[in-house]
Formats: structure tokens, C-alpha cells, sequence
């Protein structure tokens, strides 16, 4: 047995050992050791947390999975303000921009100057007290933000404690964005789980950010730049481009499209780089943002109203083009759903060829009324993903053809369905090949059961060798039968044939995300295993008892009941759990410390009803309006005649601090009450 004075001591270890390969992998990009071996200690320092639960430190990796869900964000005032930038929008202007300093300076030599990426995500605040991660905030109006430490947490790269000499407070700013590709996974999932898409990535990043539940937030694939200095004077530095390397050698990642410009030539040089970087970027950009580099200068140059006078955001021209439609191709989805997709001529957009565009759906086909062979206006929206923006009707000449919808699937021939007031057509065949692959691709992915080594090309290669045509074939795979494929090995496929079986234990809600039943993606399936005790009890549900949970609707009752009643899933299931594929969920509400509690508030509480009402249920608690036998009642004070009843009754009754300690778990009920 360890005794806690070793377990204190190996935690500690583990802690810095695990944030050095952190760093090494999420900020230098650089690891120096394998995944698993990272898996491994951080399975052992959970290992001990679990057992010594009053051991977890703030700075603890494992305190980035995100904890218990908020009510609200509180808002944070910014010690100093977060300002924007002004815009500029060619050369000419950044002439007047340097005309303009040196107006103000009484300069007449150039200025030396850092370019850097303007990134399309959110700028957030992140305070440090003796290095250690205190606060994220959101940049609310630019004094006042919102408190979001709980989902910056969750964040990789961002930091929980820093390396080396740190001042006693270090406010960094910075944004939080979203990969290209990670953007682009998520929304798959979303469609499939029947959520509305984001827009794009950096809607994508705020919508993490703004999740109330943190866990929602660290399954999203967000990434951090640091940009600034709350004050500069906090650092060693006399530069911008100084103090963003200081940033560095604390633990931050910086951008390595950044450079030192002296004099407007050069600024214009590192905006066409830029700008030629751009398609190959993996994240988005919208401009460069230019900074006079010298501290000392800034300060003299000072702020206007809204926006520094030292920096300014020069921004790139909307990318559009005209091309030719050539042709709709019809893709199948995982869910079966039908999506056009325009077959362009090649055309150059911005730097990149684009030669398809997604056209969403049939409608949407009808609402642009597009004929085969029009001239076309194409842009990149959000930059990456390229779009019809409309037909160029005047320059049609009459040989247009129509756009025909098919009626049977383009893979398996079977015919599609479109119900009515959908504005998509199916192809209802779950075997269908286009289906079956992506479910596969799906189960096994981040967004789903996230088994390392069974990404999409591993998932494919599985298929089309005909090791696995279903989900429970995964759990058939053998070392024997992997080792010899192309680009396997013995230790590859022990690696994997051991992280399925670690993955045999899996929480429902993730199962329940993993089968990519629509209607059913993260936040669905957390509602289902929260109000459900486990599968059978979900399977078993009535229509009625599904949209009893708040949050589920129609649709997704639907699809739920349509997908557990098919013949072909109960045999999966089966399948599964002979395969020793075991549910936990500890997410039920009947494990949650206030199950079968019912409540009732009378009088006036400090904390608002609706405050009240939402933490009792969050501990899985009801809130009812009449004193009955069960209830608990919570007086504040001016109690009226709930209060009598409840002493005549011999109720359980509560004062409003007794409640708080409740809900802090400082007060324990017994289990009759
Ligand atoms: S510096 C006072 N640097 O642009 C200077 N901002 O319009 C404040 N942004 O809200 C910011 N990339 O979200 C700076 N490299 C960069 C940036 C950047 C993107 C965003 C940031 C801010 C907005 C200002």
C-alpha cells in the first residue's frame, strides 16, 4: 500500500513529468515519447487521485477534463482593456498608418514593426497568479468579459502552470481557434447527431466556449495562439516580439508566421506571404495584424477610444470567382442523407483550386436556381470551404440544362425516401456501403469511442480487407490477423488489439454517441445516459418517457425508437455485450446525491428561485410547488404556511444555509428522508 506522503510525492512527479510531454507535444510539436507511454503515466496519476481524492491539485492534467457543469458564466472585469483594431484594407493605407506614427513620434526613419496572423477565432484573457492558471475570460465588450476557467482548461495548449521565473500576476491574451479539420469533423458529427452545423470554425470556437458544461467544450478540438501581454510591464521585455518568446519558454505557443518587418516594404512583402501561406494553413485567417514592435513606442503612441494607435489589422480581400457549373454529383452520407455536390471547371479562389462545392441540399439547389452549365460566382466562405454564391443569370445562353434529383440511391440502387417537411432524401438501407463504412469510421473516432490506432484510414483499410463488415467485427480483431496488413507490424497491431480491449469499458453516453443514431450526437446521448439507468432501460423507452427529458425532441424520439426497434440492432447489441463490451454510466441520475429527492422552497431565498431550482436538478433532485409526505422544504425567510404544513406533516425542513451546504455536499440527508 502507498501511504499518502508517497502518493503526494509520486503525484507531484507525474504532474511535472506529464506537463513537460504535454508541452513537448502540444506547444513544441516536438514529443519524445509515444502515446501510450503518455497514457500510461496519466493512467497511473488518476490511478492515484482516485485514491487520494484530496490530493488533486488546480494544475493537475486531469483536472482538464472538465468538472461539474455551471449554472451562468460570471462576468470578470479586465484590468485593462481589450481593445480591437482598427482596419485596413491595402497598401496605400498602411502608408497613411506609418505616416500617422511618425506624424505622432516626430519620427522620420522607418519603424520596425511585428507582423502576425490576424486568427480567426476568440481573443480570451488568461490570468496567472504565481504561475498557476487562475482565470480565462472571454473578451465581453472589452471591459467586461465572461469567467470561462473551466472550459479554457480543457484546453491543451493553454497551459495550467508555467515553466521558469514568472511575476506574481501574468495576464495573457490570445485566441482560441478551431483546426480546419477539426472544424470540419465536428460538423459531420453534428449532422449526424441532427444539430444544426456551425458556420464555421470560429463560430465553432465560441460555441465550445460558450458551453455551460465543460465536458461538452474538452470534447471539441480547440487550440491556443498567444498574442499579447495584459501589461507589459509584467515582462522582462523591451519588444513584442521579445516578450512573445519570453511567452514561449513559460509554456505558451506562439505563431511561427510572425515576423519583424522594418518599414511598410517589408510589412507588404510578410502580407503576400502570408497570403500565399494561407490555403495551406491549418487553421483560419482573415488578415495580418501589424504592431509597432517597441514597447516603449507603443506606450508613447497610447490608445484611441476602441483601438490601439500602435497596431493595426490589415485584412484580406473577400475571395470570390467566377467558373463554370460542369455538373451535380449525389454523395451518401452515414445517415443515408443525399447531398449534392457542384463539379466546377477549375478555378483559382485566393491561392487555392477549387474544383467542387457542396450545395447542402436539393432545396437548396431550387433557392439559387441553378441550371447545369452556368457561369457561376464562387467564394471560400469562412475561407476554407468553397460555395455557389449565385448563378450569373445575365451571361446564360439558353442551353442550360435542369438540375435532375436522383430517385434511388447512387451507391445501392435502393430507393430514397424524403419525409415530408425534411428538406433531404435518404437512402433508408442501414447496409448500404456508403452507410456502413462511415458508421464504422464514426464508432471508432474521437468524436466517438476515440480507440487510438483506429482512425479513418485504419478503418478503411479494415473494410476493404473485409476484417470488419459490422461494429462488433472490432471487437473480433485479433494481433494474428492485423500484423501482416500494409503498414501494420506486430507492434502496431498489439497496440491496438490492446486498446480495444481497454475500450470494452465505455460510458454509455459515448456508446450512445458513437452509434451515430441521428438525432443523437454528444449533447443528446449526455441527456439520454443522465436520465436513463443504463441501455435496456433506454431501449425499452415509450415515446413518451424520451421526451419527458428535457432537452430531447421529437426527432430525436423518433429516430431513437425507429433504431432500437430494428431487428438488426438488437442483434448488435447482443453481439456486443457476449463480445464483453460493458456500460457504465455513472452520469444516471440515480447515482447523483439528490435522486429521489423532491423540494420545496417557501419564502425568500438570497439565491434566485430559479438558481435554486436548476442546482437541485443538476444533483439529479426534483423542485415540486406543494408540501406532500416526500418533499424536503427549503425556508427562507417570511416563510408562510408552507412552513406550518411541513411542521405538521414533520417534514424534513431545511434552513437556506443548510440547503447550500446540501448542494456543496457539506450536509449529508439520510437516505429515508
Ligand atoms: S492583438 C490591442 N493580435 O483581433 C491589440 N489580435 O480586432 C489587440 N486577433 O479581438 C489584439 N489575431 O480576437 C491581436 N495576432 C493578433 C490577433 C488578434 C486575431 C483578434 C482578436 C481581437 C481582434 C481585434
Amino acid at each position: 500500500m502507498m501511504t499518502k506522503a508517497e502518493a503526494e510525492q509520486r503525484l507531484a512527479a507525474l504532474r511535472k513529468e506529464l506537463a513537460y510531454h504535454a508541452r513537448r507535444y502540444y506547444v513544441l510539436d516536438d514529443p519524445t515519447i509515444s502515446d501510450g507511454e503518455y497514457d500510461t503515466l496519466f493512467r497511473e496519476l488518476l490511478d492515484i487521485e482516485t485514491r487520494f481524492p484530496d490530493l488533486i491539485s488546480e494544475d493537475s492534467p486531469s483536472q482538464r477534463v472538465g468538472g461539474t457543469p455551471l449554472a451562468k458564466f460570471n462576468p470578470i472585469k479586465h484590468h485593462s482593456p481589450m481593445l480591437s483594431l482598427e482596419n485596413a484594407f491595402s497598401r496605400e493605407e498602411m502608408v497613411d498608418f506609418e505616416v500617422r506614427l511618425r506624424r505622432f513620434l516626430h519620427l522620420d526613419t522607418p519603424l520596425a514593426y511585428a507582423a502576425e496572423p490576424k486568427l480567426d477565432g476568440l481573443a480570451v484573457e488568461l490570468i496567472y497568479e504565481d504561475g498557476l492558471l487562475k482565470v480565462g475570460a472571454t473578451r465581453g465588450d472589452g471591459w467586461t468579459g465572461e469567467d470561462i476557467t473551466a472550459n479554457i482548461k480543457t484546453i491543451a495548449a493553454i497551459p495550467l502552470r508555467l515553466t521558469g521565473k514568472v511575476p506574481g500576476i501574468l495576464e495573457v491574451r490570445g485566441e482560441v481557434f478551431m483546426t480546419t479539420e477539426g472544424f470540419k469533423a465536428l460538423n459531420e458529427e453534428r449532422l449526424r447527431g441532427g444539430e444544426p452545423p456551425f458556420a464555421n470554425p470560429r463560430n465553432a470556437a465560441a460555441g465550445s466556449l460558450r458551453q455551460l458544461n465543460p465536458q461538452i467544450c474538452a470534447a471539441r478540438p480547440l487550440d491556443f495562439f498567444c498574442y499579447a501581454l495584459g501589461d507589459t510591464t509584467a515582462s522582462p521585455c523591451q519588444t513584442h516580439l521579445d516578450s512573445l518568446d519570453w511567452l514561449r519558454e513559460l509554456g505558451f505557443k506562439r505563431n511561427p508566421h510572425t515576423g519583424l518587418c522594418r518599414g511598410i516594404d517589408e510589412v507588404s512583402a510578410h502580407f503576400n506571404y502570408l497570403q500565399e501561406q494561407r490555403p495551406r494553413l491549418p487553421y483560419e485567417i482573415d488578415g495580418m495584424v501589424v504592431k509597432v514592435n517597441d514597447f516603449d513606442l507603443q506606450n508613447r503612441l497610447g490608445n484611441k477610444a476602441r483601438s490601439p494607435r500602435w497596431a493595426v489589422a490589415w485584412k484580406f480581400a473577400a475571395i470570390q470567382a467566377t467558373t463554370k457549373l460542369v455538373d451535380i454529383e449525389f454523395g451518401v452520407g452515414r445517415t443515408g442523407a443525399v447531398t449534392p455536390v457542384a463539379i466546377l471547371e477549375p478555378v483559382d479562389v485566393g491561392g487555392a483550386i477549387v474544383r467542387r462545392a457542396t450545395l447542402h441540399n436539393e432545396d437548396e439547389i431550387k433557392r439559387k436556381d441553378l441550371r447545369l452549365g452556368d457561369v457561376v460566382l464562387v467564394q471560400r466562405a469562412g475561407d476554407v470551404i468553397p460555395e455557389i454564391v449565385k448563378p450569373i443569370v445575365e451571361r446564360r445562353q439558353g442551353t442550360e440544362g435542369l438540375i435532375k434529383m436522383p430517385t434511388n440511391c447512387p451507391r445501392c440502387a435502393e430507393p430514397l425516401q424524403r419525409p415530408q417537411g425534411e428538406v433531404i432524401s435518404r437512402c433508408p438501407n442501414p447496409l448500404c456501403p456508403a452507410q456502413l463504412i462511415r458508421a464504422l469510421i464514426h464508432y471508432t473516432s474521437k468524436a466517438g469511442l476515440d480507440i487510438p490506432g483506429l482512425g479513418r484510414r485504419a478503418m478503411e483499410q479494415l473494410y476493404n480487407e473485409g476484417l470488419v463488415n459490422s461494429i462488433p467485427d472490432i471487437y473480433k480483431l485479433t494481433a494474428e490477423k492485423l500484423a501482416p496488413l500494409e503498414g501494420w507490424g506486430e507492434k502496431s497491431a498489439a497496440n491496438v488489439v490492446q486498446a480495444i480491449l481497454a475500450g470494452k469499458q465505455v460510458p454509455l453516453s459515448r456508446f450512445l454517441a458513437a452509434l451515430g443514431i441521428r438525432y443523437v450526437g454528444e449533447v443528446n446521448a449526455q441527456l439520454l445516459a443522465r436520465n436513463f439507468s443504463d441501455l435496456n432501460a433506454l431501449r425499452r423507452a415509450s415515446r413518451e418517457e424520451l421526451l419527458a427529458v428535457d432537452g430531447i425532441g421529437a426527432q430525436a424520439a423518433d429516430s431513437l425508437r425507429l433504431y432500437f426497434a430494428n431487428q438488426a440492432v438488437s442483434e448488435m447489441l447482443k453481439q456486443l455485450s457476449a463480445l464483453g463490451l460493458k456500460l457504465t454510466n455513472q452520469e444516471s441520475a440515480s447515482n447523483l446525491p439528490l435522486s429521489n429527492k423532491s423540494f420545496v422552497f417557501t419564502g425568500s431565498l438570497t439565491m434566485s428561485r430559479s438558481e435554486a431550482k436548476a442546482r437541485v436538478k443538476e444533483l439529479g433532485g426534483k423542485v415540486v410547488s406543494t408540501v406532500s409526505r416526500k418533499a424536503i422544504v427549503v425556508c427562507g425567510a417570511k416563510a408562510g404556511s408552507k412552513e406550518k404544513k411541513a411542521r405538521d406533516l414533520g417534514l424534513r425542513i431545511l434552513t437556506e444555509d443548510e440547503f447550500t451546504a446540501l448542494l456543496s455536499g457539506n450536509l449529508q440527508l439520510p437516505d429515508n428522508d
